[in-house]
């Protein structure tokens, strides 16, 4: 029996800013951020969107009848939750209507979360014969304005429903993984911005990178060119780049079908910038939509959170699996974002719910989202389907 992911959504908010624009108000030669940074547009999140709204959004783009009778396990991964106690996956099982008899909790570790939640789905399935995991990675990047991490932002939210006999990848048991207490990127609980050493975080994921790929080879017996492809955590498209450089081989065709493959992997998160927990796993979708692929395909996917944890684990790519996700609708969403000014991503970006108490509605007539935040009232959200 195969267990692994059977669909996968994804959800961006409607605003979106050229990276041109941001390097030329920051006074930068605009190849930093789209070639050394590799990126050309990010996402702009406003305040009518929340994890829980973007995590609804994309749920919605895949759930079905059977889907609804078969959750029994919502995993909401994300480090942007919105209550120190109570999970986003509760609001989450409420707004799409799930059964309310299934478990529903939240998990963080920074950007690795989601591939923890994923290695738990897959036990859970194992346990539980018949049922289906909900996997969420909803995340909104925010470094500050006019900070060096400005141009590595973004926010989406990915989500995988998780089965028996999969539809697009069926994950191995061959895993392997590293935690480590490091202070690279952190956010305090009273900061809405997270605290960063960047070129040092830069450092770390590659070690982690370099530690757990060779632990890998070395416990599996697998070399670089038994994989088809090399997905990564992408806070930025170029890192992810940088961390696959370390492994190409000297043979050109396999250097040259895994850099190929890689960067139809990075063609949609070229466009959102960073979604922390969901970036690894919007790459998956992008190489899913674009890459060269097959039923059999070998996937290694590189999975790391600042603070820090990394995992190198693998998938082989199922014969139904462009059913799984819907690429016109990924397409169209990205498409059809309005763009914004740098003045006007400022004002969003400086636009924030209360945190003293206050009521505040919002202005949802911009946000033609199915789900929305619709304000703040008596220290609850309110959250609303349109
Ligand atoms: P910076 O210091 O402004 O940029 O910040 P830089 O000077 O290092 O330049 C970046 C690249 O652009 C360099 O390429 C330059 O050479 C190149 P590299 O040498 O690295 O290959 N460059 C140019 N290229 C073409 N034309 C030009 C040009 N000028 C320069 N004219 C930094 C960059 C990433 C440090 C910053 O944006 C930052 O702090 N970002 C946030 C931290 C981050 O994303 N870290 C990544 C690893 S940690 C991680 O992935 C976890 C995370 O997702 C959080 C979580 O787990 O929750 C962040």
């Amino acid at each position: 029996m195969t267990i692994g992911i059977d669909k996968m959504g994804f959800y961006t908010p409607h605003y979106v800013l050229d990276m041109t624009d941001l390097a030329n108000a920051r006074g930068d030669d605009p190849a930093k951020y789209h070639i050394g940074i590799g990126q050309s547009e990010m996402a702009v999140v406003p305040p009518t969107q929340d994890v829980v709204t973007m995590a609804a959004n994309a749920t919605e783009q895949i759930l079905d009848a059977t889907d609804r009778d078969q959750i029994d396990l919502i995993l909401f991964a994300t480090e942007s939750g919105i209550d120190n106690s109570k999970a986003g996956a509760v609001y989450l099982q409420h707004l799409l209507k799930l059964s309310e008899h299934s478990r529903a909790i939240e998990i963080k570790q920074a950007c690795y979360s989601a591939t923890a939640a994923l290695q738990l789905g897959k036990d859970y399935l194992k346990a539980h014969p018949g049922k289906r995991v909900l996997v969420i990675a909803a995340d909104i990047a925010r470094y500050g304005l006019e900070t060096a991490g400005e141009i590595t932002q973004g926010g989406g939210a990915v989500a995988m429903i998780m089965s028996e006999n999969p539809r697009i990848l069926a994950i191995s048991d061959e895993s392997t993984y590293l935690t480590r207490d490091v202070m690279d990127f952190w956010r305090p609980v009273y900061a809405t911005e997270a605290r960063v050493d960047g070129h040092y975080s830069a450092n770390v994921y590659t070690d982690f990178f370099t530690d757990v790929w060779t632990r890998f080879s070395d416990t599996y017996h697998h070399e670089i060119s038994d994989f088809d492809a090399m997905l990564f955590h992408l806070p930025f498209s170029k890192m992810g780049l940088k961390a696959l450089r370390t492994v190409l081989p000297e043979d050109q065709t396999v250097a040259d079908k895994l850099t190929s493959q890689f960067d139809q992997a990075r063609l949609w998160n070229r466009h959102v910038g960073n979604l922390y927990t969901g970036s690894l796993y919007l790459s998956l979708l992008s190489l899913l939509a674009h890459g060269d692929l097959h039923a059999g395909s070998q996937l290694g996917l590189f999975s790391y959170g600042s603070g820090a944890e990394g995992e190198f684990f693998t998938g082989t790519i199922q014969a139904d699996y462009q059913e799984g996700f819907d690429k016109a609708a990924i397409q169209t969403l990205l498409d059809k974002r309005t763009p914004v000014s740098v003045a006007e991503y400022e004002r969003i970006f400086k636009d924030s719910l209360p945190t003293n108490g206050q009521d505040r509605a919002l202005d949802i007539s911009h946000d033609s989202a199915k789900y929305v935040l619709g304000g703040i009232k008596n220290e609850q959200r309110q959250y609303l389907v349109q």
